[in-house]
């Protein structure tokens, strides 16, 4: 008698269970597996296994096929349809995901995928957890139709849905085209991995057509193009091994949704260092930069600092740091770029990061440098007006603890911009370098002493002299901070004593905005 005619009922349907859960694991087959893994890159299960906690991973809907019939699909099933979904832990805290599988009918968007996929955003958005999507597709299977329009649709709505509910992160792993990409721009982080990822509305072949304009796939919509050009990815990664760790990255620093504590963690930087090294960071010369960065890796929990949209709109510098354990979010100028003017890019980059955080409670912590807002006609014509704006919209309707340093410049419309105490700031700090005026000196006497001007004899020493007593009457922290707007002017060397000591007592911080059905941000 073979083995299988003595096993029992049972152990032949644990058998049969092992035989369906293994034949799962195939995906598309070895060939179209090898083909997909030469350039470097991972399956859709392999990729969980890293974003993952080991052991983690309870994989749902495993054994769903599609319920095609057009073009001889009713011929062809394969578990799952293409997407891996389930939920799993990151180092402990609970997400849910779905992972596209290229190596099953290209990892094309099937009416049933939709469903997997909306199936588990339903239970992470009723049980208030991250949701994480790996996407890897040739866009809407095409042999369904507009059924798989309809189910890009549906996920779109629940992106909108969760969207300050719940932190949704999209890695782009592969293709991702036309339609498709919107599901990624609804959510909250995008992630690319450098030469294997692109995103694009219309593909080069299209633009060709249309435009005659002539461009790669990399060149229109690689990692690089979108983490500096168009700022549609938060993040270009090297790998799909990097990609993966830098998610686990910036989860840590999370709640898990929009009404749980930011998280705390153990560390051994002391809350009250002090760093001399701040006293001397800011040059004499106003017009000399220096790098915001190192003000920011000075102050945090051991210097450790993860940058948003690193390489898009340098101007502003955002991303998630610690102070004694407990996560900020911070927002700079840079006066290295730009001298930190404000201009679109930086206003919606800005813009965009703070409401994230206000929507999760996360504090946020600003450092100020500005000059005002970039001239010119491109700006204008291009809407500073409307894009400034949603930096000031983003700054006043935040609600969470807010926190700003002017360390040195903060001029014009541009100091009320940047979390002044005007818009809600609890406490404003100041640098004795701190400049807080209409504009710069040389600006404001060439305004203001034009005519007193053109009737001295001696116009350029006169001018001097003006700059000179402007500087000393307005370009200082003391008429902001006798007026109550600056409410401590420290030694630089102090800040992130202070910063600790202004969140500790900004904790329980609790203030509201109207009621309303939403605000009317400027778009
Ligand atoms: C069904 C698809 C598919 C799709 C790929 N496949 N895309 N099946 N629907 N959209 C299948 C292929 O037939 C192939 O099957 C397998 O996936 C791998 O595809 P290849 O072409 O061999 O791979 P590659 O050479 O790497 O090219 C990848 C690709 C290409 C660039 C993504 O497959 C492609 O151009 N696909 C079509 C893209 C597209 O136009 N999608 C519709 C976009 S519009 P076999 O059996 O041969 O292995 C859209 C609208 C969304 O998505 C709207 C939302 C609102």
């Amino acid at each position: 008698m073979s083995e299988i005619e003595t096993q029992s009922l049972t152990e032949k349907k644990l058998f049969e269970l092992d035989a369906r859960n293994e034949a799962c694991l195939a995906g598309g087959g070895p060939e179209r597996v090898a083909k997909h893994k030469e350039g470097g890159r991972l399956t859709a299960r392999e990729r969980l296994a890293v974003l993952l906690d080991p052991g983690s991973f309870i994989e749902l809907d495993k054994f769903v096929t599609h319920k095609c019939t057009n073009f001889g699909m009713d011929k062809t099933h394969i578990d799952g349809d293409g997407i891996v979904t389930g939920y799993g832990r990151i180092n402990g805290k609970l997400v849910c995901v779905y992972s596209q599988d290229f190596t099953v009918y290209g990892g094309s968007m099937s009416r049933t995928q939709a469903n997997k996929i909306l199936k588990v955003m339903e239970l992470a958005m009723k049980n208030g957890v991250p949701m994480i999507g790996l996407n890897d597709s040739g866009g809407a299977r095409i042999q369904e139709g507009v059924a798989a329009l309809g189910g890009y649709a549906d996920i779109f709505l629940q992106n909108t849905l969760a969207s300050g509910v719940i932190p949704q992160i999209s890695a782009i792993m592969g293709p991702c085209a036309g339609g498709a990409v919107y599901s990624p721009a609804l959510t909250d982080f995008t992630f690319m991995v450098k030469d294997t990822s692109y995103m694009f509305v219309t593909g080069p072949d299209v633009i060709k057509s249309v435009t005659h304009e002539e461009v790669t796939k990399e060149e229109l919509g690689g990692a690089s193009t979108h983490s500096q050009k168009s700022g549609v990815a938060h993040f270009a990664t090297d790998s799909d091994k990097h990609c993966l760790l830098m998610i686990r990255e910036l989860l840590n620093f999370l709640p898990s949704n929009n009404v749980d504590d930011v998280p705390v963690i153990q560390t051994s930087d002391r809350p009250d260092r002090i760093d001399e090294s701040l006293n001397t960071l800011i040059p004499d010369s106003p017009k000399k930069p220096y790098n915001m960065l190192d003000l920011i890796t000075t102050v945090v929990d051991e210097g450790y600092f993860l940058e948003v949209h690193k390489n898009y709109a340098q101007n502003i510098i955002v991303g998630f740091a610690r102070f004694n354990g407990r996560t900020v979010g911070i927002v700079a100028n840079q006066p290295q770029v730009l001298a930190g003017c404000l201009n679109i890019e930086s206003s919606v980059k800005g813009a965009r990061f703070i409401r994230f955080c206000d929507a999760f409670n996360i504090p946020l912590v600003t450092f100020e440098d500005v000059p005002g807002f970039l001239p010119g006609t491109d700006q204008e014509w291009n809407g500073i007006i409307t894009h400034g704006a949603k930096l000031l919209y983003a700054y006043c309707e935040a609600t969470v603890p807010k926190i700003t340093v002017v360390t040195r410049k903060a001029y014009g419309g541009a100091y009320d911009v940047m979390s002044s105490k005007h818009i809600r700031g609890d406490i404003n700090l100041a640098y004795p370098t701190a400049e807080i005026a209409v504009m710069g000196a040389e600006g404001a006497v060439n305004i203001i002493f034009r005519n007193q001007l053109k009737a001295v004899d001696d116009p350029e020493s006169k001018r001097k002299e003006l700059i000179e007593e402007y500087e000393r009457e307005f370009n200082n922290p003391y008429v902001a901070a006798s007026l109550g707007y600056i409410d401590e002017v420290i030694e630089p060397a102090l800040t992130r004593k202070r910063i600790i000591d202004s969140l500790e007592m900004l904790k329980n911080k609790k203030d509201t905005n109207p009621p309303k059905k939403h605000g009317n941000i400027p778009l």
